[in-house]
């Protein structure tokens, strides 16, 4: 037992690309179990980072989710959980909610889920195939196509996508001013109003989706229409976040990873493998999720954390921990070893994992064959994509400057640092292009829930001002995530 901690300040800062958080990396090799403070919040809070640790906590009911209304430190200022989100219920609340969706999400489901995913998916390669070129990969496939997929599941109108966006940007939200708070309130109330619409109107006429089936549960009496409000919009919210920023992240790392694009094209049996490995390595959250709260004094490795003191645990540091998974920063596709926790672990585990496993491979099975030759068209750091406006450094015509698969020619390839950090930065899912000052707006897209994606890709945007939207705030930064349950 550590009888006086050191206490150090975690302040979760912004990193560059896809970079491994050195705080965690430090955490892993020097305290496992360390104390922390956040930049908001009151006190202290303990930090859980090593694989059997972070395993051991999730699973351990002396560890509880019921934090509502308590002053927990955390990463941001305002806090704005959807009221009975299963996020902060414990068992057996908490299985009696999630057992309503299994089904939906289950490897049944999903298979008969393929065909129609998979024809989503093509419609929309065939539109960039016959759109302009380069082609900007974030704002034709990886934010529509998620946003596609989790409508389709839950029944919400294609005319309805574009709320579930920016419902989600604006509740993953980081920002910490006030207006910021305001504005995630509004889309809660927003969001909540719609979905009891969409959940009357599926009483009045059933469908074969998910929130036909949450109607379902709530007029048999398993759960009630709070419960099913915050379920719905957390499932909506977070099947498109999620996938759309795990999506990019991978693609990103594939492109910018010696080999493994062309590797992948060549062994299409290789995806399954691929998308595992590359769910382990792209750091999905950035610094800490939600706490838990400890309910009796627990030794948890060499520490014994007492009754009603704060636990976070980082998903990210524990796939990254080299006493399970040697040389972890390296991406092998046929790695070994067991299962890694990018979806968390214990009763708190993801709702969608087999759906997002699925997006994922169709995604890469058919970028790899359709768009084989497909590479960045600006230079590591600052581009997944090019849009339709030249990155300013690289010369050119649109032939010469992108790839995107298009033309099959190879983007520049040189990496500096200060392009990684912006690289990390410009991308914005749902940003239209031109809203930001600046040739490369660099941001990350950091949340850090179950839609915990650092975004390291970019989008080459103009380097004029465009439009009344073009003084970026801090305020609008939906790069920086809010936690919300
Ligand atoms: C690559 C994509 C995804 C990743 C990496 C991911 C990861 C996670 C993680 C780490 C958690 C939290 C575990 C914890 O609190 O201990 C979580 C929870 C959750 N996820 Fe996902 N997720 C993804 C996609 C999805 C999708 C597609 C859906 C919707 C179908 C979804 C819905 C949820 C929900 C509702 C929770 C809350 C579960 C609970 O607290 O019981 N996620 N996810």
């Amino acid at each position: 037992m550590n009888s006086e901690p050191v206490t150090t300040l975690y302040r979760v800062d912004d990193l560059p690309a896809l970079d491994f958080d050195p705080f965690l990396r430090a955490s892993l090799h020097e305290a496992p179990v360390r104390q922390i403070r956040l930049p908001h919040g009151e006190g202290e809070c303990w930090l859980v980072t090593s694989y059997d640790l972070v395993r051991f906590v999730t699973a351990d009911p002396r560890f509880s989710r019921d934090i509502t209304g308590r002053p927990i430190p955390k990463m941001t200022r305002h806090f704005i959980p959807l009221d009975r989100a299963v996020s902060f219920v414990d068992p057996p609340g908490h299985a009696r909610v999630r057992a309503t969706v299994a089904p939906a999400f289950s490897s049944t489901a999903m298979s008969l889920l393929r065909p129609r995913v998979q024809e989503l998916l093509d419609a929309m390669v065939d539109r960039l195939l016959r759109g302009q070129r380069p082609a900007d990969l974030v704002r034709d496939i990886t934010s529509p196509f998620p946003l596609a997929v989790i409508g389709l599941v839950m029944g919400i109108p294609e005319a309805d996508h574009a709320h579930v966006r920016e419902w989600a940007t604006t509740l993953l939200s980081r920002a910490s001013d006030e207006q910021a708070a305001q504005r995630a309130e509004r889309v809660k109330q927003d969001s909540r109003a719609y979905f009891l619409r969409l959940a009357r109107l599926r009483r009045a006429e059933p469908r074969d989706d998910t929130m036909t089936t949450l109607v379902r549960a709530m007029d048999h009496g398993t759960i009630d229409e709070e419960e099913l409000l915050a379920l719905a919009t957390l499932i909506g919210l977070n099947g498109w976040h999620a996938v759309c920023n795990n999506a990019s992240n991978m693609l990103y790392a594939l492109l910018t990873t010696d080999g493994l694009w062309d590797r992948l094209c060549a062994e299409p049996h290789t995806v399954p493998g691929a998308v595992d490995e590359l769910l382990r390595w792209v750091p999905h959250k950035h610094g800490v999720g939600q706490p838990r709260i400890a309910t009796e004094d627990v030794r948890v490795g060499d520490v014994l954390i007492r009754q009603g003191e704060y636990v976070y645990v980082s998903y990210v540091a524990a796939n990254w921990d080299e006493r399970v998974y040697p040389q972890a920063g390296h991406i092998d596709f046929d790695r070994q070893g067991p299962r890694h926790l990018a979806f968390g672990n214990g009763p708190h585990f993801c709702v969608g994992p087999l759906l997002a496993r699925m997006e994922a491979e169709v995604l890469l099975s058919t970028l790899t064959a359709r768009l084989p030759t497909l590479r960045l068209a600006v230079p590591p750091g600052t581009g997944l994509l090019a849009d339709r406006h030249p990155h300013p450094r690289a010369q050119g015509t649109p032939r010469d400057l992108v790839g995107a698969g298009l033309h099959g020619r190879r983007a520049r390839t040189t990496q500096d640092p200060k392009n990684a950090i912006r690289a990390r930065a410009a991308f914005d899912a749902d940003e239209p292009h031109g809203t930001r000052s600046g040739a490369h707006h660099s941001r990350p897209c950091v949340t850090d829930r179950c839609g915990g994606v650092r975004v390291g890709v970019t989008a080459v945007v103009p380097a004029a001002p465009a439009g009344p939207a073009s003084t970026a705030r801090a305020s609008d930064d939906p790069s920086r995530a809010r936690p919300y349950g």
